[in-house]
C-alpha cells in the first residue's frame, strides 16, 4: 500500500499500550505500510512537522487521565497548539468500563487536543474494555484494518 508514514506513539502505564502499538507495527508492515513506533515521552515533537499520519496507542490512568508518559505531549498540544493541519491521524484506546464515567477517556484526551491543533480525525476511536473477554491487540488489528481502508480513502479526497 503506498501511502506516507504512518508514526505510532504510545502512552502506558504498565505496558499494554506498548504491547498493542507493536502489534499494530507488525500489522502495518506485513502489509507493507511504512510506519516507525515511539513511546509517546521520547518522540521530539519538532518531527510532527514532516509528518502527514499519526497513530495514537493508550490508555486511561487515574479517574480519565492520560498515562504519565503521555502528559508532556499532551500538555505541548494543548498549550503551544501547534499547527497540525497536515496530519491526519487515529487513536487506538484502551480502558476499563468499571470505570463508567471516564471509560477510554485517555484516547479522548489525545482526541481533542489533537483536533485543537487542526488535526484531521480518522475514522472512531477504538475502544477497548480491559473488563471484556476480548483482547486488546486482536481489537486493535481488526480496527486498525477499517482505519487504513478510511485512510486511503481520505488520500483520494485530497
Ligand atoms: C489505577 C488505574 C486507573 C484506571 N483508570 C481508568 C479510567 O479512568 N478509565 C478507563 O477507561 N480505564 C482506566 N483504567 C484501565 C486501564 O486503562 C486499562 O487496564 C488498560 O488496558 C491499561 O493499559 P496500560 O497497561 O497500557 O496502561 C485504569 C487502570 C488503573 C490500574
Amino acid at each position: 500500500m503506498t501511502m506516507a508514514r504512518v508514526q505510532i506513539l504510545f502512552a502506558t502505564m504498565t505496558g499494554t499500550a506498548e504491547l498493542v502499538a507493536e502489534e499494530l507495527m507488525d500489522h502495518l508492515s506485513g502489509q507493507s505500510v511504512d510506519c516507525s513506533m515511539d513511546p509517546i515521552d521520547t518522540f521530539d515533537v519538532s518531527r510532527l512537522e514532516n509528518l502527514e499520519i499519526i497513530l495514537i496507542c493508550t490508555s486511561t490512568t487515574g479517574e480519565g487521565e492520560v498515562p504519565d508518559n503521555g502528559l508532556e505531549f499532551h500538555r505541548y498540544l494543548r498549550e503551544e497548539q501547534p499547527d497540525l493541519r497536515h496530519i491526519r491521524f487515529g487513536v487506538c484506546g484502551l480502558g476499563d468500563s468499571s470505570y463508567s464515567a471516564t471509560f477510554n477517556a485517555g484516547g479522548a484526551q489525545f482526541e481533542a487536543a489533537l483536533i485543537s491543533c487542526g488535526a484531521v480525525k480518522i475514522g472512531e476511536r477504538m475502544l477497548h474494555d480491559a473488563s471484556s473477554e476480548v483482547l486488546p491487540e486482536d481489537q486493535a488489528v481488526g480496527w486498525c484494518d477499517d482505519w487504513l481502508r478510511l485512510l486511503s480513502l481520505s488520500d483520494q479526497t485530497v
